[in-house]
């Protein structure tokens, strides 16, 4: 059975002095049974998260790291550098693929090096407007999963609790969401990748997919619902306790079922 996720993504919002309180706030509202919590604040809040949280069982994520140990590397953050502040990392967000042009192949470097070091990546996928208008939306996110992961050891992501989040380019931090049908859709379309272009087989369906975009405590019940998705990614709500609050409590109810489901099996 596989998890459910929310994984709440701060970006460049929060500073050392606020991230510590909103994380425990955020902690507290979101004590929920079955639900794997984890937030991902901006590196120089890292510490005062880690703190915050060290009382509960939510994690802590980063939301980049890079794909060498060490050198000269100006600005940058390596694994070592994270090793008892996070435990997590986001890799591949489509803001970082636009600002920092990271490429397929980038990601998957750095996917490699984040589970060589035992931090749980979450791959972000995802088409931007004019490909998905273009009937290309499936075609555009295969090639970045094998982009990233040709090559790579399965049996090591797997183990490393290797994620997945689908985010449709134009739904990010624009209130406008993908269809549950067509979030769920790719989901499908991801594990099939997986499963056939890079030979996972039947292992293709313990990995975790979640959708990101414009998720809010009002929307992620239709996401949630789908059995393909298993869980969010969730950005601009993220900092707000009461949405964050709302999600968990309906991921708390996809999670019951779920495991009544595999009960009863
Ligand atoms: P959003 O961001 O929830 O603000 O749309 C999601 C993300 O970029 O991870």
């Amino acid at each position: 059975m596989r998890p459910v996720i929310i994984a709440a993504n701060w970006k460049m919002n929060t500073t050392p002095a606020d991230a510590g309180e909103l994380a425990a706030t955020i902690a507290a509202r979101t004590e929920e049974p079955g639900v794997v919590r984890v937030i991902c604040p901006p590196f120089v809040c890292l510490a005062a998260v880690r703190d915050a949280l060290a009382a509960t069982n939510v994690f802590v994520g980063a939301q980049n790291v890079h794909h060498e140990a060490a050198g000269a590397y100006t600005g940058e953050i390596s694994v070592t550098m994270l090793k008892g502040l996070a435990t997590w990392v986001i890799l591949g967000h489509s803001e970082r693929r636009r600002d920092a042009a990271e490429s397929d192949e980038l990601i998957g470097q750095k996917l490699a090096r984040a589970i060589s070091a035992g931090l749980r990546p979450i791959l972000c996928v995802g088409e931007v407007l004019a490909e998905r208008e273009a009937g290309r939306a499936v075609e555009v996110v295969a090639t970045q999963l094998r982009g990233a992961l040709a090559g790579k050891d399965m049996e090591a992501l797997l183990s490393g609790g290797f994620v997945i989040a689908y985010e449709p380019v134009w739904a990010i931090g624009t209130g406008r969401t993908a269809s549950s049908d067509d979030a769920a859709a790719m989901a499908e379309a991801i594990r099939a990748t997986l499963s056939a272009d890079l030979h996972w087989g039947e292992a293709a369906e313990q990995v975790p997919v979640l959708y990101g975009g414009s998720v809010t405590k009002a929307n992620i019940g239709e996401f949630l619902a789908e059995h393909s998705i298993d869980g969010g990614l969730v950005g601009g709500a993220s900092l707000k306790p009461d949405e964050m609050a709302g999600m968990v409590a309906s991921a708390a109810i996809t999670a019951k079922a779920r495991a009544d489901a595999e009960g009863r099996a």
